[in-house]
């Protein structure tokens, strides 16, 4: 699969890097042209064990590259994935101006493009908030059957980040309208492992966005709760579309 990654900060380093091992061929965007040097000489912006080593071997069979033009990042994926920070505001909320900017932004180069195009939500957000991208920017273009959206929450651990992205203990899948998904691309892309030790040739089902948003925020402080007495619970609402690691 073509893959292009928004935000090539910590979460999007990963990612890109990880799926190019797997073999995709991945497009790595960012306003930081040190960022886009730095990927393109096969070097890792952040400090993350293993990942060097990832990149140099996908930048040499010519799996991975990077960019500062959206245009050319979205007319050569099927798929783009968007892991833009979301600092917290001194209230206590996200802020989600970065997330807002490159969603202008994609609608945009999907105009441009010709065909569809597929955007995975990976940012942190708060409940309601792929809702809210989607009425202020996405909701012509999904009219027109030009985008597919999706929410899928990341939930790597900084020094453990690469096994994390490889071995999945969960992948959470939202929709935007909690319908069925139409495509396999997050499933693929970022559950594959977590959804073979399901059952293989089971795909799990889709949730709202509103609810995996939620699983960001829940399932680690349940995860905390309850670390002691493993296995740990989830309402049945999250479990559906969770395919977990036994
Ligand atoms: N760091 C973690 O361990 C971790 C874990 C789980 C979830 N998250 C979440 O993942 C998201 C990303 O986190 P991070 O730590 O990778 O952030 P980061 O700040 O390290 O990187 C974000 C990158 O996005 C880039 N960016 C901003 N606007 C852009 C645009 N319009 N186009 C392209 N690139 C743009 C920035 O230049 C920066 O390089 C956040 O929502 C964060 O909460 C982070």
């Amino acid at each position: 699969m073509q893959v292009s990654i928004f935000g090539l900060g910590y979460v999007g380093a990963v990612t890109a890097a990880c799926l190019a091992d797997k073999g995709h061929g991945v497009i790595g965007a960012d306003v930081q042209q040190a960022k886009v040097d730095a990927f393109n000489a096969g070097e890792s912006p952040i400090v993350e064990p293993g990942l060097d080593a990832l990149m140099q071997a996908a930048r040499q069979g010519g799996r991975l590259r990077a960019t500062t033009d959206v245009a050319e990042a979205v007319s050569e994926s099927e798929v783009s994935i968007v892991c833009v920070g979301t600092p917290s505001l001194e209230s206590g909320r996200l802020n989600l101006d970065f997330v807002r900017k490159v969603s202008q932004q994609l609608v945009d180069a999907v105009k441009e493009k010709d065909g569809a195009h597929t955007i995975i939500f990976r940012s942190t957000m708060l409940p309601g908030s792929t809702r809210t991208m989607v009425h202020d920017f996405f909701q012509p273009l999904l009219d027109a059957g030009l985008v597919t959206i999706y929410y899928c929450p990341e939930f790597l651990r900084e020094g453990t980040a690469v096994r994390d992205f490889r071995e999945p203990s969960l992948c959470v899948v939202g929709t935007h309208d909690g319908g069925p998904p139409t495509g396999t691309e997050p499933f693929e892309l970022l559950g594959e492992n977590a959804r073979s030790s399901h059952g293989k040739g089971r795909r799990p089902s889709s949730t709202p966005a509103t609810t995996s948003t939620r699983s960001r925020w829940g399932l680690p402080m349940r995860l905390a709760a309850s670390a002691s007495t493993w296995p740990w619970t989830v309402p049945a609402s999250w479990m559906w579309s969770a395919g977990m690691r036994s």
